[in-house]
């Protein structure tokens, strides 16, 4: 069993605390966060042990740690956590600047470190189903992944992510997108260009833009776009009388995956709790479609389905006991954050950027 040291204690780290008190594979947990009352106070409420940095780092007993901090924090943290021999966890994403995950990318080569880069999206059921189907060929050759994700303001006011500039949120939220495109199309096809705009801010309190509309162009033609809105949706105050999804799915929310091929078309719907898959045939007057596959779930399976941070920990628990390599090597996580710092560019320069 392992030792587990979790970097951050806020919202995000209670969750990747959560997930190491549920693993059998973890025997002891610790925990970080630069302000020392802070941190025993957070470390009290979380039923763990506070340590500081320098601690963690030279209790050659403690094999892992989970980076939860900020972004700006990651990689000062990850780099610090492999070169003193640990296996690493980091939320996404890998670097505040293409330069910086890079040189994550690196130090983890130079110490041939373990190091896994937190795209949860592959351990949601959702998500993998959808991708199970592409890979037994059901819609034939992928040629169009097409996202849209309409929400409401989820970066307060005076808080960090609100204070992000410029094309912050690509990173910070939209990379899970991004990478589950790049996810549907590997083996087939890698992305070669991209194309992003972004329309005149609204949220008035965000440094960053708060809109983003991302064009891919793969290799082999193949296309997929990813179309970001902060504010067209109701904000959910916990109303007793309805399940938030229930209320979401009506009030402007919308977070789908729609996936054409060949051969065929699939569609997750996380606000209507649904996977959907359509087949093509042709009959001699054109090409007729049909829904030949619909799978559904309840709210106790939620987090089975797509809300699977604490499957993904479970499982790198297990992988680090075991002394196995991660699930999603930090190489194919690199180039995922390649493509949203192109999305950046492309924002900032009105440029098409090659890949
Ligand atoms: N994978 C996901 O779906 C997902 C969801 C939410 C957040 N996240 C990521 O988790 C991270 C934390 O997000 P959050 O919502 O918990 O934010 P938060 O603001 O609630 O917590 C961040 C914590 O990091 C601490 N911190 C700052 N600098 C630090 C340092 N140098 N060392 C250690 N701790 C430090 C802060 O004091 C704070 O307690 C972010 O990187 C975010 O992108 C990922």
């Amino acid at each position: 069993m392992i030792k587990v040291a979790v970097l951050g204690l806020g919202q995000m780290g209670a969750t990747h605390v959560e997930a190491a008190q549920a693993s059998p594979y973890v025997s002891q947990i610790y925990g970080y966060e630069p302000d020392e009352a802070r941190r025993n106070e957070r470390a009290a409420e979380l039923k763990i042990t506070p340590l500081t940095l320098e601690e963690i780092l030279a209790d050659e007993s403690i094999q892992m740690v989970d980076i939860v901090a900020s972004n700006d924090a990651h990689v000062p943290l990850a780099k610090a956590a492999l070169l003193a021999g640990k296996k690493v966890l980091c939320e996404k994403p890998m670097g505040v600047t293409l330069a910086e995950a890079q040189d994550l990318l690196n130090t983890k080569q130079k110490c041939n470190g373990f190091l896994q880069i937190g795209f949860e999206l592959h351990y949601s059921r959702m998500y993998q189903i959808m991708k199970e189907w592409i890979d037994a060929g059901l819609i034939g050759r992928v040629v169009n992944v097409a996202i849209r994700y309409y929400c409401s303001e989820f970066h307060r006011a005076n808080t960090w992510r609100s204070k992000g500039t410029g094309s912050f949120l690509i990173s910070e939220k939209l990379s899970h997108y991004l990478d589950l495109q790049r996810w549907y199309y590997a083996g087939q096809e890698k992305p070669a260009s991209v194309y992003s705009i972004s329309a005149p801010k609204v949220v008035s309190y965000f440094n960053h833009r708060d809109n983003h509309q991302i064009s891919i162009k793969f290799s082999e033609g193949g296309i997929a776009t990813l179309n970001f809105i902060m504010y067209s949706a109701s904000r959910y105050h916990k109303d007793p009388l309805q399940e938030m999804l229930a209320q979401q799915a009506q009030d402007g929310h919308c977070l789908s995956c729609l996936i054409c091929g060949t051969k065929g078309v699939i569609e997750s719907d996380v606000f209507n709790r649904r996977i959907r898959r359509w087949q093509f045939s042709m009959v001699e007057s054109g090409l007729e479609n049909q829904i030949v596959e619909n799978i559904s779930f309840t709210p106790e399976e939620d987090n089975y389905y797509f809300h699977c941070v604490k499957e993904q920990n479970l499982r790198v628990y297990e992988l680090v006991d075991k002394g196995l390599p991660p699930d999603v090597p930090a190489e194919d996580a690199f180039e995922t954050m390649r493509l949203c710092f192109a999305a950046e560019q492309s924002e900032d320069s009105g440029e098409i950027i090659r890949l």
